[in-house]
């Protein structure tokens, strides 16, 4: 069996060569850029693509790759939108995604966040950078097993959440339109979103981008919270309007924000701006800001998670070369 892989970062490698290394029948062609028109030759031979893009590709790659006998186009990610489907499926190719590397990654980052803002981490550590090693009621804090801790979205990712934060001694409610019976063996569920906004001191948001909910934690939403409390959005950035979270910050109504993601985070990440122009100022606002803790969409990047991500990735390609196809067909 013969795969191509692209666009191998080094994050990867490690994960790569030990897959490489146990399994002996599949031979794998490894390049670091991404597949596109002009090196889709490298298609030649092979049985399956293994994939990580940024950009998406042409229409031609899809059709030389169909003309070589490609199988499958499998993905090193959750994400496949900017792959044509149609396309595949009318060719009969098929397309797998890893649709679960590492919640826990996810629901660790989240957990990490919500300690860092209840225990006042940025505002003490800005106060004893100044030499000031006062106690003082600006950084009084609140222990997590006094909290109680909402949970919007009980998937993968927001159930090990609320794994996390019981295990911490947190009250968990949960919101989801379809509640499950993993997610309620450690959470409460609320049969209304506003009773899990109005009785959380920190809410985490773990359900998926719906154009629905574009800007669902909006003025509104923010004054329901309870006063004092903390939101937590490692989902995706379109779920909250960032202005209206900073009227919320500036208003004193939150003690502060965790964001993984960010509504406009398209442009810059994962890139280095270092010694670039950088001009989103509702960005900056939010990095200058001892009550946010921005990360660029890193609360998945863990060791685990790349491993997974490598291995699910060439194991659904093999699945779909071996049987025809594969639980983690999109397509
Ligand atoms: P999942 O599909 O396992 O769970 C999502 C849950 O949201 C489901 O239970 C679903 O019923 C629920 N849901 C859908 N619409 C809802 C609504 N209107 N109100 C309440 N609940 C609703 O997904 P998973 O894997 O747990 O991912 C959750 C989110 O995390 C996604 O937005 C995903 O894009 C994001 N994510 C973020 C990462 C990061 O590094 N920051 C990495 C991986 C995923």
């Amino acid at each position: 069996m013969k795969l191509v892989l692209f666009n191998l970062r080094e994050d990867e490698k490690s994960a790569l060569n030990n897959w490489i290394a146990s399994h002996p029948e599949v031979e794998v062609d490894v390049h670091s850029e991404e597949l596109t028109a002009s090196n889709k030759h490298l298609l030649e031979g092979k049985d399956g693509v293994v994939l990580a893009q940024n950009k998406p590709f042409e229409k031609e790659v899809y059709e030389y790759a169909k003309e070589q006998g490609i199988k499958v186009f499998a993905t090193r990610s959750a994400g496949f939108d900017i792959y044509d489907l149609e396309l595949m499926k009318e060719l009969d190719i098929k397309m797998t995604n890893v649709p679960s590397y590492s919640p826990n990654a996810i629901a660790e980052h989240v957990l990490t966040t919500a300690l860092r803002i209840s225990r006042n981490t940025n505002k003490i550590q800005r106060n004893v950078e100044k030499h000031n090693f006062t106690w003082n009621p600006g950084i009084l804090s609140r222990e997590l097993r006094t909290l109680t801790v909402g949970v919007i979205g009980t998937g993968r990712i927001g159930t090990q959440a609320a794994k996390l934060f019981k295990a911490l001694g947190s009250k968990v409610l949960g919101y989801d339109i379809y509640p499950n019976d993993a997610a309620r063996e450690v959470l409460e569920y609320v049969d209304n979103i506003d009773d899990l906004i109005t009785n959380s001191d920190i809410i985490t948001i773990h359900m998926p981008a719906i154009k629905d909910y574009n800007h669902m934690v909006n003025d509104e939403f923010l004054s329901k919270m309870k006063d004092n409390s903390i939101l937590l959005n490692a989902a995706r950035g379109m779920l909250v309007d960032t202005k209206a979270l900073l009227r919320a910050l500036d208003s004193g109504k939150l003690l502060g924000a965790g964001l993984d993601v960010y509504e406009n985070e398209g442009k810059y990440v994962p890139k280095n701006f270092e010694d670039k122009e950088f001009d989103d100022e509702l960005l900056q606002t939010l990095i200058d800001r001892d009550d946010v803790i921005y990360t660029p969409h890193t609360a998945f990047y863990t060791e685990t998670a790349i491993q997974n991500l490598v291995e699910g990735g060439l194991e659904a390609a093999v699945e779909v070369i071996k049987t025809g196809t594969s639980v983690n067909v999109v397509n």
